[in-house]
This record gives C-alpha cells, sequence and structure tokens, in this order.
C-alpha cells in the first residue's frame, strides 16, 4: 500500500537533485517533502521495515538541509551575495504591466526621478529616495512593479529572498542583512527589494527573539542608508500590512505607502491578452472579457484561462479531435472561478481596524 507513496517520494527526490545548481532553494524543499513521505511510511503501523524508511527520512531530510545556501553552512560569505544580486537588470519594464498608470507615476517620482535627476535632488537639498512600501491583494503585481522599477532605472535588481536570509544560527541572519546592504553598496546604481517583508519585519511585540533581532538589525540598516551619498533605494512588499512592525514607517524607513490595487480595465486586457498570445484561443475578444472581470487579480485571470483551455483540452483526451478554446469555454470557466481579491479586502478591513491602522493603509 506504501507503493505509491515511495514512488511520489522517489520522484520528488529526482527532481531535488536536477533543480539542485539552478535552484538551491526549491531543491532543499523537494527534499524536505520527500523526507516527510518517507516519515510517513516509517510511521504507518502496515509497513514492513519502519526503521529503513526511518533511516531514509533523515538522510533526505539532511540533505534538504545541505543544499541550501552553501554560502550559509560552509561559512561562505562571498556567495551569498552572489546569491543575492540578480546578475541582470530584470527585462521587465512598465510597458509590460497592463493599466495601473497612477501607480507607475508615482513609482517614476519615488524610485526613477532620484536616481535620473540626482543633481536637482541634491541642489535643493532634498534627500532623494525613501524607502516605499507596496501593499495590496496577491497576485496583482506588487513583484512585477519592483522588477520594473529597476528595469526603468537602469538599477541592479537585489532580490532579497526571506528564505536566504533566515538561519538558524544566532546572529546570522542579522549578518545577512548587512551583507546585502553591503551588496548595495557595490553597484553604482541599485534597488534593494524585500518581497514579503511581512515574514521578516514582524511586529516585535508579537514575535520571538530571533525576530526581534532581525528586525532590530533592519531597522538600524534603513536608518544608516544616506541617501546623499548611498546609490540605492529600498523597495518592500506585502500582503497583509498590519502584520508589519510600526517602527518600519517612520521618516527615511519606509516612508512611503503604496497600494497595488486589483488591475483596471486596461490592466485586464493586457494580462488577457498576454495569456491568449501562443495559445489555441479563436474568437476571443480580451476586452469584453476585461469588462466581466472587474475584481479579477492579474494571478485569477491567468487561472481563469488555463480553466478555459483545459475544457476543449479535456474533450480532446475522449474524442481525439482538437479545436481552440472559444469565448463559450471562457463563459464556462468563469462560472467556476470568482475574484480572489474580495475576501482580501474584507480580511485587510477586518485586521486594520484590530489594529488602529486603517487611516494608515488605505485602498
Ligand atoms: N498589471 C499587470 N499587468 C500584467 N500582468 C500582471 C499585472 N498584474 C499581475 N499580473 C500577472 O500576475 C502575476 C502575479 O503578479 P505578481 O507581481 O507576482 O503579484 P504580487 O507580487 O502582487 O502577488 C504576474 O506574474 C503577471 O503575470
Ligand atoms: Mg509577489
Amino acid at each position: 500500500m506504501n507503493y505509491t507513496a515511495e514512488a511520489e517520494a522517489r520522484g520528488y527526490a529526482q527532481a531535488a537533485s536536477s533543480l539542485e545548481k539552478d535552484d538551491p532553494h526549491r531543491a532543499s524543499e523537494l527534499y524536505a517533502e520527500c523526507a516527510k513521505l518517507y516519515t510517513q511510511i516509517a510511521n504507518d503501523l502496515e509497513t514492513d521495515n519502519p526503521e529503513y524508511y526511518k533511516q531514509r527520512a533523515e538522510d533526505y531530510q539532511d540533505l534538504s538541509k545541505r543544499v541550501l545556501p552553501r554560502s550559509i553552512n560552509e561559512g561562505n560569505a562571498k556567495s551569498i551575495k552572489e546569491n543575492l544580486v540578480m546578475a541582470q537588470i530584470p527585462d521587465i519594464s512598465f510597458a509590460d504591466i497592463g493599466g495601473l498608470e497612477d501607480v507607475k507615476r508615482e513609482i517614476r517620482k519615488a524610485i526613477i526621478y532620484p536616481f535620473s535627476h540626482k543633481h536637482i535632488y541634491d541642489y535643493y537639498g532634498k534627500k532623494a529616495g525613501q524607502g516605499i512600501l507596496m501593499y495590496g491583494p496577491p497576485g496583482c503585481g506588487k513583484t512585477m512593479m519592483a522588477k520594473a522599477a529597476a528595469h526603468e532605472s537602469g538599477a541592479a535588481f537585489i532580490n532579497v529572498r526571506t528564505s536566504t536570509i533566515m538561519s538558524r544560527y544566532v546572529g546570522e541572519s542579522e549578518q545577512h542583512i548587512k551583507e546585502v546592504f553591503e551588496a548595495a553598496r557595490e553597484h553604482e546604481k541599485a534597488i534593494i527589494f524585500f518581497d514579503e517583508i511581512d515574514s521578516i519585519a514582524s511586529r516585535r511585540s508579537e514575535s520571538e527573539d530571533y525576530i526581534k533581532r532581525v528586525v532590530n538589525e533592519l531597522l538600524t540598516q534603513l536608518d544608516g542608508v544616506d541617501t546623499s551619498n548611498d546609490n540605492f533605494l529600498v523597495i518592500a512588499a506585502t500582503n497583509t500590512p498590519w502584520l508589519i512592525d510600526p517602527a518600519f514607517r517612520r521618516p527615511g524607513r519606509f516612508s512611503k505607502l503604496l497600494l497595488i490595487p486589483e488591475p483596471d480595465q486596461p490592466a485586464r486586457e493586457a494580462i488577457l491578452s498576454n495569456n491568449f498570445k501562443n495559445k489555441p484561443f479563436a474568437g476571443i475578444h480580451a476586452a469584453d472579457i476585461a469588462a466581466m472581470t472587474a475584481g479579477y487579480s492579474g494571478a485569477d485571470l491567468t487561472a481563469l484561462c488555463e480553466d478555459a483551455l483545459d475544457l476543449p483540452l479535456h474533450e480532446a483526451l475522449s474524442t481525439g479531435n482538437t479545436r481552440p478554446a472559444n469565448m463559450g469555454d471562457i463563459m464556462q470557466a468563469l462560472d467556476g472561478r470568482q475574484s480572489s481579491t474580495r475576501s482580501w479586502y474584507i480580511e485587510a478591513e477586518r485586521e486594520l481596524d484590530k489594529y488602529g491602522e486603517k487611516d494608515t493603509f488605505t485602498f
């Protein structure tokens, strides 16, 4: 009865081993999944040789730690920087982001001009570039916006992954945060991006000690940014702004709050058109579907298109005849997929009320 679980575990291990080099984080997750399955098998009363499976679980658990940033485990400090800094400037530009013109304008003012018109800011004695915190429902383009901002300003993009920063060893997470800022100073122009910052910048009053230390270090580093000398800006993004320690909003830290709302009509049209490209769709008008999908996130729209493709695909599996997806398929897919942003607004309303921050994060 454990054959399927065992086959699945082997599948995870295989996939993990092929990813070790290119995506050690994913490989580590997959090895951990594999270990979990072996533990399940070992704990199953019907398993013949539980010791064997227990050992396998331990082996893969070890492996899942070992493939992770070797820099962390082996104290090879140089490559953590390599891990953090994307080799190139991201290739997403504002043109790839549909609509959201107000947000783009704000980003130009806050991120691009401070780089491109530095002398003007200097002349008027303005500190260029305060930190920016983007917030809003998931799947609506926060990560995309940050990358596009780096692209538009020609800045190196330092994409900070929480999993790279957080370490089990005392003091190491703080060290990693320092290294992120050091890495930024080595570039002529850079943007440090803390994606999903809620997982490292949570409220100290509700956190464990090691989180408190990380939060304090991040605050210290932000305070040390001298925007007249430093050529980098800091951007953060979160779906749960109410979880962030309010100290991060003081002047000079993330003092600019920017809502990234769900895509408007032109944005939805652009996202949909992107999804139709190179796929078998026929007789479909993105504008019509955009008009019917107010409140849908970018991720919702992508899922909708995939659902619509599944319909003729399943037909083809039984009849052997392929046909493109049409408007009828889209309509049917629409019945099964609601907007996911509505529930975010309900939760946000409740949580912001609870923390007394309704006037801070508006929508
Ligand atoms: N305005 C937009 N224009 C084009 N694509 C978008 C837009 N908003 C979201 N998307 C699509 O949705 C996906 C999720 O966006 P992402 O930036 O990861 O969202 P978030 O970081 O807010 O959760 C993107 O990869 C993109 O395909
Ligand atoms: Mg994101």
